[in-house]
């Protein structure tokens, strides 16, 4: 079986991001840096201020239906007018991971309509979901997402809605890492 594949995101001094800001959303935030690169595969560690790393994996929650949705709706990562882009690395609580699936399903979209939401702001919106947890890193996920300068305000109601949802109740740490490239 292939190993999944493992995305890099480094922070440092050059890359073909540019960071514009590093916010803190909910708990410990990350260093400042100038730029930041995202490497795909098993490339060695390259230096940098901070590196984070995550698998792309199975969906988890996602019905048929709702995939259906996404496939018919999203585009893929690396389209040319999208030169803004958000890495927003996210942690949970212990509580969310002690729930069963069906309890995290309950809340992620029946109570949160996370994928609901979501999908209100495809295509304009690219995304794409890293797992972390299991490689005991400091984050749970690393989400990715890029979009038009047009687009930028339609991502802030994104992201404010989201954040609004009792799905967030159990996200512990979050931190909101904005780029952009010409
Ligand atoms: C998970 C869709 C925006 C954070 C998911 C899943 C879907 C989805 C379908 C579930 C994957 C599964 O079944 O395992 C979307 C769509 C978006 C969007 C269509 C529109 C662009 C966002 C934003 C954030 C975010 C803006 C962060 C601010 C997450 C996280 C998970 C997730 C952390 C993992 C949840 C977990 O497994 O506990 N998203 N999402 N999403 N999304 Fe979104």
């Amino acid at each position: 079986m292939a190993a999944p594949l493992t995305v890099s995101f480094t922070a440092g001094l050059s890359g073909p991001w540019r960071i514009d800001s590093v916010r803190p959303v909910v708990g410990e935030v990350l260093p400042i840096a100038v730029a930041l690169s995202v490497s795909e595969g098993a490339t060695a560690a390259e230096p940098g201020v901070w590196s984070l790393r995550g698998t792309i994996s199975n969906l988890r929650y996602t019905t048929v239906a709702e995939r259906t949705a996404l496939v018919a709706r999203q585009e893929g990562l690396g389209r040319a007018p999208s030169t803004r882009a958000a890495l927003i690395p996210i942690r949970k609580t212990q509580a969310w991971w002690d729930l069963a699936q069906d309890e995290r399903r309950e809340i992620l979209e029946e109570r949160s309509r996370h994928i609901a939401i979501g999908l209100r702001y495809l295509p304009a919106v690219a995304r794409r979901l890293h797992h972390s947890r299991d490689l005991g890193e400091p984050f749970d996920f690393l989400t990715w997402f890029e979009f038009a300068p047009a687009e930028a305000d339609a991502f802030e109601e994104l992201v404010a809605s989201l954040r609004a949802t009792p799905e967030w109740a159990y996200v512990d740490r979050e931190v909101d890492v904005r780029l952009s490239h010409d």
